[in-house]
């Protein structure tokens, strides 16, 4: 396995793949890589002859009061995780690098409409800078295939909505969130929890299979179902930011003809934010 941080050599070592025929798949990362990385790692090594994967903290999408300099970094221990999966390349740029003429003078990419709702209206920014760095690393990399944990169920749709928007030459997969045993999604994030709030953190996972249930029992009053839950959620010591029901395919509110629908969440435990999903498939009568 080559550990490349400059993007000539990387360039360089694309043109030999690209030379010799090589489908190349890629998992672009922040690193602190649990289990839910490595699962895409896995489905990445199954599609390709070639895996990258990249390890980038990316200071475009985090907001001014946000966990930029205490996000976890591993990358010796992410190395090894990677070796064993033989990964081909980890690919480690440096910010300098990535963003010469720095934050404020960088060229962006932005998904009008689904980059503002949920996360992005609290998150004002957030969906701008992934798509600029995922733009980035795709121009860099040139991959045939890349793969998404379903965790980031709007990152995962914005993704999809600028390779088609703007006519990019692969494939994106999403791969289903890895979780705990008690059905905590697994996040780099979870590392920021106290002991105590670790054991109140699956109450998420729990609220969501709940509110999955009454609409598959056919509850159709989504506002309610969602207050009555947030009630219940910082009642349990979240702060909750937003419990939503959309459709999958959009985000947008769902109709009554819509049938695959997301109930999506984000809740702060102290400090920490956490969120996740489920999606819900009616059967139509
Ligand atoms: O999901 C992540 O870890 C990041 O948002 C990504 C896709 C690597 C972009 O920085």
């Amino acid at each position: 396995m080559q550990v490349i941080s400059d993007i000539l050599p990387l360039r360089a070592i694309r043109r030999e793949w690209q030379l010799a025929g090589k489908v190349i798949a890629f998992v672009p990362t922040m690193g602190n890589l649990h289990q839910g990385h490595l699962q895409l790692v896995e489905q990445a090594r199954k599609a390709a002859d070639i895996v990258v994967v990249s390890i980038f903290v990316n200071p475009m999408q985090f907001g001014a009061n946000e966990d930029l300099e205490s996000y976890p970094r591993t990358l010796e221990q992410d190395c090894t995780a990677l070796e064993a999966l033989g990964v081909d390349v980890v690919f480690t740029p440096k910010a300098s690098d990535i963003y010469p003429r720095g934050l404020e003078q960088q060229t962006f990419v932005e998904v009008p409409g689904i980059s503002y709702m949920i996360c992005g209206a609290s998150r004002p920014g957030h969906f701008r800078g992934v798509a600029t760095i995922v733009c980035k690393l795709f121009n860099m990399v040139q991959p045939n295939h890349a793969f998404f944990g379903e965790k980031d169920f709007q990152q995962l749709q914005v993704i999809k909505a600028m390779v088609s928007d703007l006519s990019m030459n692969l494939q994106v997969h999403g791969v289903a969130t890895a979780r705990d045993k008690d059905g905590l999604a697994l996040s780099s994030r979870n590392g920021y929890l106290s002991a105590e709030q670790r054991q109140i953190a699956p109450n998420l996972y729990r609220v969501m299979m709940e509110i999955a249930d009454h609409i598959e029992l056919g509850r159709r009053d989504f506002s309610k179902l969602i207050q009555g839950y947030t009630e219940e959620l910082n009642s349990l010591g979240f702060k909750t930011d937003y419990i939503d029901i959309r459709c999958a395919d959009t985000l947008l509110p769902p109709g009554h003809e819509d049938s695959n629908l997301v109930i999506l969440m984000a809740a702060f435990l102290g400090k920490t934010r956490l969120i996740d999903n489920v999606s819900v498939s009616l059967q139509s009568e």
